[in-house]
């Protein structure tokens, strides 16, 4: 193997290295879970956004909740201690699932991006997420569907 071929195979080794190691990190720090369907309000406990490690807890910016009932999942971004955003994970330009990536919401399809208040950071999609209001009761994260 000559020296270009060699060092273009290994960039790419390293690039693929690189791409799986993030993606595998991204994937580790999304929560998912089940919520609970109250009437009209899916409910979580607040605690699902806790996590304890060595002894130290710290708090996750974002959980994704879903419920068999719901045909996306709903990621919700905990803003402040009593303030939370909870969007609709289906892509506004053709209704693909998004996936979450720290503050942002991402499409596979075409690559739009939504900011964790649902607006639009990148298209092609050109419509904000749809928002649930949400309220906290008894530690109760309780997000209206209606
Ligand atoms: S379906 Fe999401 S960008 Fe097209």
């Amino acid at each position: 193997m000559d020296r270009k071929k060699f060092i273009s195979t290994c960039g790419w080794g390293c690039v693929g290295l690189m791409s799986s190691s993030m993606l595998l990190q991204s994937c580790l720090s999304v929560r998912y879970l089940e919520a609970t369907l109250s009437g009209s309000f899916l409910e979580l406990p607040l605690s699902a956004f806790e996590v304890v490690k060595k002894d130290k807890k710290s708090l996750r910016k974002y959980v994704v909740v879903q419920h068999e009932k719901l045909q996306y999942p709903i990621c919700v971004y905990r803003l402040a201690e009593d303030n939370y955003q909870a969007l609709w994970m289906k892509c506004s330009h053709q209704g693909t699932e998004l996936r979450a990536y720290g503050d942002r919401l991402q499409c596979p399809a075409h690559g739009s991006e939504f900011t964790q208040d649902g607006k639009v950071q990148n298209g092609p999609a050109d419509q904000p997420l749809r928002t649930f209001p949400t309220q906290i009761e008894n530690h109760l994260l309780k997000i209206h569907l209606a």
